[in-house]
C-alpha cells in the first residue's frame, strides 16, 4: 500500500530524509517555513508555512490525507507538533513534547540521566540566579561548560578554557537573559554522535559521526549549527575502538528504557575521554549535517522503519553500505555571527558531480535560488574511504563554485582526521 508521508522541516537533514524516501512505496509531501527546491523536488506537494504552529501543520497534513509524518526540527518538536498530528490519528516519527524535553530543556536532560543512572553525566548544576552562577564559576575547582537550559540552534553554550576565561564566562552569563543556565565540567576528548531509530521500546543504532561545530578551519571561531562531518565505513570512526562505539550505544539503551513511549531518532552526542563515554548532550532527532553522513548508506528503506514503528511492530534490523561517507556545508559569508543573505546559488544536481548535494536553507525564487542566513547547502561524498569521499565532496564544491559562501575545507582531509586519532592517543597515556 502507498504511504502518504508528511515531513515536517526544509533543511539539510530534511532533503536527506526527502531522498531516503524517494524511491519508497510513499507519496511525500513536505511543510516549512523556506522552500527548499531539493525536497520540493522529491516531494508531491510543497507547503511553506511555520513548521512551530501546530495546528497549521495538522491542517496541511490532513488535507493531503498523510498517513504517517516525519519531523526534522527540533523547533517544532518543542513547539508540540508531534503531539498535535499524533491527536490527529496521523503517527508522528518524532518525540511529543514532553520526551522531546531530553533535547529542549538541559536541566531536565541531566536531572534526568542522574535519576535514572543514565551512564556517562558529567558534574553538573543548574542555576536561575545568575549571581549564584557566577559564585559557583568562581568556586569550581576546574573549567566549566557554560550551557543555556533551552534550545540555541547549537550556539548558546561556551567552554572555558577553550572559548572563554571565568571572567568571560561570567560577562556571558550576566549579559544574557537565559531563565535557566545549566553549568558542568567541562568534558576533554573527541566528540562524536549515534543517532537511533526508536519506537515500541526497541532502538536500531547507526554508524558514527563526527559534526564539526566550529565555525573555521582548525576548530577555531564561534561555534555554528555544524560545518560538516564525516563517518566511516565501519560502525565507529578512527579515533575510538568498536568497544567504545558500544559503550555509547549502551547509554541510548539506558535512555530509551528510562523514556516510556519514546518514538523517533534519539541523537547522542558523545565525547570519547580519557575516562570512555561521556555525554554532551542527547538530541530528539536527526542531527543535521549528521542525517546526510547516515541516510545515503542505509541500505534498509527507511519507510519499512516508519510503518513498523507506526504499527506496533519490531523495527526492522538495520543494513548499511560500508562506505566512508564526508559532508561539507557551505554558508553565507559571517555565519554565523553576521550572516549575509541574498547571493545567488550556483550549484545544481549536475554540477555536484559525484557528490551528493542537498540543500539547506534556501529560498527557490522564480529567478533562481538564494542563500538566507543559516546554512546554505552541503555536499556529501561517498566512498571507499574517508580520503575518497572528500576528494568528492572537494571536486563537487570546485567545480560549482562557492562564490558569497565559506567551506570548511578541512573536514575529512587526513590531516584533520590523523590530529584526532593523535588527540585520543595522547589523552589515553
Ligand atoms: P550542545 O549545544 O550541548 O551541543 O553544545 C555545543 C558544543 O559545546 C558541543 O558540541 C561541545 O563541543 C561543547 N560542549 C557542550 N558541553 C560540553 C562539556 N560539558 N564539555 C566540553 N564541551 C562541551
Ligand atoms: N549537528 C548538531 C545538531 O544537529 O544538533
Amino acid at each position: 500500500m502507498t504511504e502518504t508521508v508528511l515531513l515536517v522541516g526544509g533543511g539539510g537533514r530534511e532533503h536527506a530524509i526527502a531522498r531516503a524516501l524517494a524511491d519508497s512505496d510513499a507519496d511525500l509531501y513536505a511543510c516549512a517555513g523556506n522552500r527548499n527546491p531539493g525536497i520540493a523536488e522529491i516531494a508531491v506537494g510543497f507547503e511553506t508555512l511555520d513548521t512551530t504552529t501546530p495546528p497549521a501543520v495538522v491542517s496541511y497534513a490532513e488535507d493531503v490525507g498523510a498517513d504517517l509524518a516525519v519531523i526534522g526540527p527540533e523547533a517544532a518538536l518543542e513547539a508540540g507538533v508531534a503531539d498535535a498530528l499524533d491527536d490527529a490519528g496521523i503517527y508522528t516519527f518524532g518525540p511529543q513534547e514532553e520526551e522531546a524535553r531530553i533535547e529542549t530543556d538541559k536541566g531536565f536532560q541531566r536531572r534526568f540521566m542522574e535519576k535514572e543512572g543514565v551512564p556517562g553525566c558529567p558534574d553538573f548544576e543548574e542555576f536561575r540566579d545568575t549571581e549564584a552562577a557566577c559564585e559557583y564559576i568562581d568556586e569550581y575547582d576546574g573549567d566549566l561548560a557554560i550551557k543555556p537550559a533551552g534550545l540555541t540552534g547549537g550556539k548558546g553554550v561556551r567552554v572555558m578554557g577553550d572559548q572563554v576565561d571565568a571572567e568571560e564566562a561570567k560577562a556571558y552569563i550576566r549579559d544574557s537573559d537565559y531563565d535557566r543556565i545549566v553549568l558542568e565540567e567541562r568534558l576533554i576528548g573527541e566528540e562524536f554522535t549515534i543517532q537511533a531509530f526508536v519506537a515500541n521500546g526497541e532502538l536500531r543504532v547507526t554508524p558514527a559521526v563526527q559534526d564539526h561545530k566550529r565555525a573555521y578551519e582548525g576548530d577555531e571561531g564561534p561555534n555554528t549549527g555544524g560545518m560538516g562531518s564525516y563517518s566511516d565505513g565501519s560502525l565507529e570512526l578512527p579515533f575510538m575502538t568498536e568497544d567504545e562505539y558500544h559503550d555509547a550505544v549502551d547509554v541510548l539503551r539506558a535512555v530509551v528504557d528510562a523514556l516510556d513511549g519514546y518514538k523517533g531518532v534519539l541523537y547522542g552526542q558523545f565525547m570519547l575521554t580519557a575516562d570512555g563515554i561521556k555525554v554532551v548532550e542527547f538530541n530528539a532527532r536527526f542531527g543535521d549535517p549528521e542525517a546526510m553522513n547516515t541516510l545515503p548508506v542505509l541500505n534498509t528503506d527507511f519507510l519499512d522503519v516508519l510503518t513498523a514503528a507506526r504499527d506496533g511492530e519490531k523495527l526492522p534490523k538495520l543494513a548499511f553500505q560500508r562506505q566512508a561517507t564526508v559532508c561539507k556545508y557551505a554558508v553565507p559569508d559571517g555565519y554565523p555571527t553576521d550572516p549575509e543573505a541574498g547571493a545567488k546559488v550556483q550549484i545544481d544536481a549536475d554540477s555536484a558531480g559525484d557528490a551528493l548535494l542537498f540543500y539547506a536553507s534556501v529560498d527557490e525564487r522564480d529567478d533562481g535560488i538564494y542563500t538566507t542566513t543559516s546554512r546554505s547547502f552541503a555536499v556529501v561524498g561517498v566512498a571507499d574511504s574517508i580520503t575518497e569521499a572528500e576528494e568528492v565532496a572537494e571536486d563537487a564544491l570546485q567545480r560549482a563554485g562557492t562564490d558569497g559562501l565559506r567551506v570548511r575545507h578541512d573536514i575529512g582531509k587526513p590531516d584533520l582526521v590523523q590530529r584526532r586519532i593523535d588527540h585520543m592517543a595522547e589523552l589515553r597515556d
